[in-house]
């Protein structure tokens, strides 16, 4: 038997749809409907209406509209069947199952959920009881109000081993199941079971709807704990272990307030613990998450990914700033890697050493944490740091080191497009690196710094449109000669200012066919040129009388020096470039108002030159 729309039909008839929205946004009466500012954009005046008679909601803003279903999957960010078994449980209405099987294992699983229900309100309780106020007064003293004890359900598990047994079996739940859903730990030799959590403040895990699938129990501090035995040291934390309904690697804490809150366009942020996520919501930050006591798994980057609805899904994953801080970040980035996608990825935030969200929160305040945030890097300048912050970057060998790691990295990204584009930024960083003077002598603005640049007296003296000329015809030469060089050196020689027409082409004509073929090599690039119409300009450029020029870019140079010599050459002509630009910019700013004195400047420094 499937679902059939005689059960959707009567899902809706069971549920009133204003009912159901008012208990996610608030609603006014308005006739015989009910009016609300819409929670799917943005307004002020209410033109959200609901209509309980025709069973469907109208935003006269935005055009959202739709039925109960439709509402909740999207006001609550969760998958249609998610809703529809939600709704189904709040009409007490029973999803017709495929098999029996399946009705069977469905039924054990909400018979755990009551049971876990049931326990999560009992240890409520416990910790409103005036017997637990240590228990309570610590969390108030820590500054986590009522409101969000509430919210979190935050609750307080007795020392009684047997206290939440006892209640429970009382209402009909068995050991076995009590067993099964993590709440009791089996004694062995036919003893009585007793309760895994026991004096402990109890943090309910809720999965992505809300029903609350396993627990985190955090110790009470030593002055409230009763004395321990022996020298055994509890752990400040201990967490449900896997059960039917608790899978620790996929699941979140936080899901159900995060999914609303990306739904909102919030950022997603993850923090390392319980407490960050409930100190960021009661400092009114939303969409925060903790994995419980583990390393962040695959699936639960996929899981953030998933619940951000916009195009762009990054959420910002936020490390300790200390140095175990920082390893978990590398590597979690390298679990990241494989999985990258366009527009999906992930930020990096580093706290202040020593501290967490909780903590920062509480000595500066939520701005202090918001900057974190702002400051949080894209996961290409953290791979980017990694590699070369306190690195000597100032040899070659440091340099093809650097590049070959980070080469090795970026060949983990599976997605193809991605991975190019990280490959074409890593040559844009390599080259930065690998020529600091050229982006210096662009950021002196007024030209301060002039004294660092030099002609290199080797510079042939020749014309100096005939030395741009040569310049370019060596350059394009080396490559044509040796393109094993070209992906080093890609983005410089797509910048590179040739004014040449012709030899501007033949750059273009090169480049397009090396980023097309990896394994090109010299034979294959001169022959697809001279397909291309430009056999003149080949014969014209890779010939002896540019080869005496510089010896690195004829045929038969040493392979392994040819890259560091052409960029050497760049680099030195670039400057030379400069210098000349600078002094025609001073010139120009001399003279403009008088280009009659202008040539007869130019004149008379001719006439000089030819020694007249
Ligand atoms: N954790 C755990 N088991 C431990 C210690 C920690 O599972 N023995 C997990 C918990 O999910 C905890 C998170 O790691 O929330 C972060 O641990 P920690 O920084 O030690 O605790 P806080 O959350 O900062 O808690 P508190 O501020 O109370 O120290
Ligand atoms: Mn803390």
């Amino acid at each position: 038997m499937s679902i059939g729309s005689n059960f959707f039909d009567e899902l809706r008839n069971r549920i009133t749809l204003s009912e159901v929205i008012s208990r996610r946004i608030k609603i006014t009466r308005a006739g015989r409907e009910y009016k609300a500012c819409c929670p799917f954009h943005n307004e002020k005046t209410p033109s959200f209406t609901i209509n309980d008679d025709k069973q469907f909601y109208h935003c006269f803003g935005c055009g959202a509209h739709g039925d109960v279903i439709k509402f909740v999957t999207e006001h609550d960010n969760i998958g249609f069947m998610d809703a529809v078994e939600m709704l189904a449980a709040e009409a007490g209405m029973k999803i017709p199952q495929q098999s029996p099987k399946a009705v069977q294992q469905a039924k054990q699983e909400n018979n755990l959920y009551d049971l876990l229900e049931e326990a999560t309100i009992l240890m409520e309780q416990c910790l409103n009881d005036p017997r637990n106020f240590d228990a309570m007064s610590y969390l108030l003293d820590r500054g986590i109000n009522r409101e969000i004890i509430k919210q979190f359900r935050i609750g307080f598990a007795p020392e009684d081993g047997q206290y939440i047994r006892k209640a429970l079996l009382q209402k009909g739940y068995s050991d076995k199941d009590m067993i099964k859903a993590g709440l009791l730990r089996p004694m062995a030799q036919g003893g009585e079971p007793y309760a895994f959590f026991r004096d402990r403040i109890i943090f309910p895990v809720p999965d992505r709807r809300g029903r609350i699938v396993a627990y985190g129990g955090r110790i009470l501090p030593e002055h409230m704990r009763p004395p321990q035995r022996g020298d055994f040291v509890p752990p400040k934390y201990i967490n449900s272990s896997e059960t039917p309904l608790f899978h620790k690697g996929r699941m979140l804490y936080g899901e159900p307030t995060a999914r609303r809150a990306a739904a909102e366009g919030r950022d997603i942020i993850l923090v390392e613990g319980y407490l960050d996520v409930i100190a960021c919501a009661q400092a009114g930050i939303k969409g925060v998450l903790a994995p419980m006591g583990t390393a962040v798994t695959e699936e639960q980057i996929i899981s953030m990914w998933q619940m951000i609805p916009s195009e762009s899904k990054i959420p910002i994953l936020c490390f300790d700033g200390d140095n175990a801080g920082r390893k978990a970040a590398i590597r979690v980035c390298n679990r990241i890697l494989p999985l990258l996608e366009p527009g999906k990825s992930v930020n990096f935030a580093f706290m202040p050493d020593g501290e967490d969200p909780d903590s920062l929160i509480k000595s500066i305040g939520v701005s202090g944490f918001r900057e974190v945030i702002k400051k949080s890097i894209p996961l290409f300048d953290f791979l980017w740091n990694t590699y070369t912050q306190g690195k000597d970057i100032n040899t070659p060998d440091m340099k093809a080191s650097i590049k070959k790691q980070l080469e090795h990295e970026i060949s983990r990204i599976s997605d193809k497009d991605v991975q190019n584009f990280y490959r074409s930024d890593l040559r844009v960083r390599v080259s930065k690196i690998f020529y600091p003077k050229r982006y210096y002598g662009y950021n002196t603005g007024g030209g301060k710094k002039t004294g660092q640049i030099s002609i290199k007296p080797q510079m042939p003296k020749i014309k100096k449109s005939q030395k741009q000329h040569l310049v370019s015809k060596i350059l394009l030469c080396t490559i044509i000669n040796h393109p094993h060089i070209f992906d080093s050196i890609e983005e410089v020689l797509l910048n590179m200012v040739i004014k040449d027409k012709k030899m501007d082409s033949l750059r273009q004509n090169i480049v397009s066919f090396l980023c097309d073929y990896n394994d090109a090599n010299r034979e294959k690039l001169i022959d697809h040129l001279e397909k291309k119409g430009f056999s003149q300009e080949i014969r014209d450029i890779c010939n002896e009388s540019v080869y005496v020029h510089a010896s690195f870019c004829s045929p038969s140079a040493d392979k392994g020096n040819i890259l560091g010599m052409w960029l050497e050459y760049w680099n030195d002509c670039n400057n030379a470039g400069l210098e000349e630009e600078i002094q025609n910019g001073w010139k120009r700013a001399y003279f403009d108002s008088n280009e009659k004195e202008e040539e007869k400047l130019k004149s008379l420094l001719s006439m000089k030159s030819r020694g007249e």
